[in-house]
């Protein structure tokens, strides 16, 4: 089988949009935009969300925000560039980047799952604590615990846009309990003219115990709060943080 990772952020990223298209994402948007007002009051708070991927997300929330996006695929950026065309963006690596400007809030969705050592997740809790002033938000929800993940999970769908139909199915595993990473790999089906096209992708993705991301956001300056995320398709639990940039 082939070795290639992260296609779906490369060559096949313009499948984004209809694999996981932006109303899907519609309803935690809402809760997290709720959260932002919340804590942050009305007003044009200044808001960055590392590896902002398609922008699907931050469409739901960034209204109303002076928002700034970063990723590491420039091919990911163009898609929200187009959706988000008030939202500035920056191609970098959340374990690394250093815009030299400070935010009310960071947001860090599911491309925090990329972090796959704890000096990863370390570095991108730290980039997070250096945007932002004293007091200001970090919100950051990966998709799985040690807690909460089972192997294997399987997922599959079919879906349609104007001009395309792939079927995906994601197969995630844990091929060593002993360290901090599991695999997923991907296969899309594509028919094309009464053919059928199979491409294979693979991510390799971290996991953590919910102890040790409680440890790592309070090393990086952060009093860390973990709240109900009720937006898993398998009804596993998921939690959002909600930490508070410490002086
Ligand atoms: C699942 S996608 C995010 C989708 C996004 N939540 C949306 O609403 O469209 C994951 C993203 O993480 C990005 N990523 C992975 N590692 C990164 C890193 N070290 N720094 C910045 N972005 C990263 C990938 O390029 C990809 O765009």
């Amino acid at each position: 089988m082939t070795s290639e990772s992260n296609r779906l952020y490369t060559d096949l990223a313009y499948l984004w949009p209809t694999m996981s298209p932006p109303e899907d994402y519609a309803d935690e948007g809402a809760q997290l935009r709720s959260e932002l007002r919340k804590r942050l009051g009305p007003g044009r708070a200044r808001i960055l969300e590392l590896g902002t991927g398609g922008g699907h997300l931050l469409h739901h929330i960034a209204d109303g925000f002076e928002a700034t996006a970063v990723d590491l695929s420039e091919a990911m950026l163009a898609h929200s560039r187009r959706l988000n065309p008030g939202v500035t963006h920056h191609a970098g690596d959340m374990r690394t980047v250093r815009l030299g400007e400070t935010f009310d809030a960071v947001l860090i969705h599911d491309a925090i799952d990329y972090m796959t050592t704890e000096d990863d997740l370390r570095a991108a809790f730290v980039t997070a604590r250096a945007h932002l002033r004293p007091g200001g938000l970090l919100l950051a929800i990966p998709d799985d615990y040690v807690e909460t993940f089972t192997t294997p999970r399987v997922w599959h769908e079919t879906r349609r846009a104007k001009d395309a139909e792939v079927t995906f199915v994601e197969y995630s595993w844990d091929p060593d309990p002993n360290d901090t990473q599991v695999e997923t790999v991907y296969v899309f089906f594509f028919e094309e003219d009464g053919e059928l096209r199979v491409e294979v992708d693979r991510h390799v993705v971290g996991l953590f115990s919910i102890s040790t991301w409680e440890r790592l956001l309070t090393d990086s300056g952060f009093e860390p709060e973990r709240v109900d995320y009720p937006h898993t398709d398998d009804g596993r639990p998921m939690y959002l943080w909600i930490c508070t940039a410490t002086t």
